[in-house]
């Protein structure tokens, strides 16, 4: 039986470009979406991976996997989210990509999140905010998110593929999601903060039960 996640994952085939690298982020909805864009490998030159989970299974499925750097500019990034408000801007890094997550979305034209409908809120922040920190870092950054409101706390045990920390944000309230992107981003000893505001999802596809959503910026 298809799934919400896969019905939002197989929409988003529709976005892809012929013949361009595409961005693909991290999580059991993309998984859905990688499945899927295995039998479409010949109609694109390769894919860019945020993650060391999604590139293994890209491979796997025989789809290339390029670097960032040899690319440049990607026509879209088709990733998931942990919550998302009705102007498109996002909590993300459940999975811990984040940064990564992040970095491609940066060089995509076109975002497009895929998810089922648990996922929209009115409001973000009832997902605790992950936020990648630097090690050492962490108890001063800890301290710096309490100061705005928040109640952070260490997942323990998780180490980012790019060899860092996380702390989960609990507690926010988020009424200014692009404002404390900016003013989490500023905290030394911060690597990302998994807000997706500044640079929000374009196009936002919701898997319900026998239908998608088509939600866009
Ligand atoms: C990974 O770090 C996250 O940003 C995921 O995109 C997010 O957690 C969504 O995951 P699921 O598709 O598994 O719900």
């Amino acid at each position: 039986m298809t799934s919400a996640k896969q019905r939002a994952a197989e929409a988003a085939l529709a976005y892809l470009k012929p013949d361009t690298v595409l961005g693909v982020g991290t999580g059991s909805t993309v998984n859905f979406f990688i499945d899927a864009l295995a039998a479409h490998r010949d109609r694109i030159p390769g894919a860019v991976s945020s993650s060391n989970a999604s590139t293994e299974r890209l491979k796997a499925l025989g789809i290339p996997v390029l670097d960032l750097n040899d690319v440049g500019r990607i026509s879209i990034y088709v990733d998931g989210a942990d919550e998302a408000d009705p102007g498109l801007h996002l909590i993300k890094g459940g999975g811990a990509a984040l940064t990564r997550e992040k970095i491609v979305a940066a060089c995509a034209d076109t975002f497009v999140c895929i998810a089922d409908a648990s996922k929209q809120v009115k409001a973000l922040g009832r997902f605790p905010l992950p936020v990648e920190v630097i090690p050492m870092a962490r108890r001063f950054v800890a301290a710096a998110l309490r100061a705005l409101g928040g109640d952070p706390r260490w997942r323990e045990g998780v180490v980012t593929d790019n060899g860092n920390d996380i702390l989960d944000v609990h507690g926010l309230a988020i009424t200014d999601p692009v404002g404390l992107e900016t003013q989490i981003n500023q905290i030394t000893g911060v690597v990302t903060v998994g807000l997706f505001a500044a640079r929000r999802a374009d196009v936002l596809l919701i898997g319900g039960e026998d239908e998608v959503l088509t939600l866009t910026a």
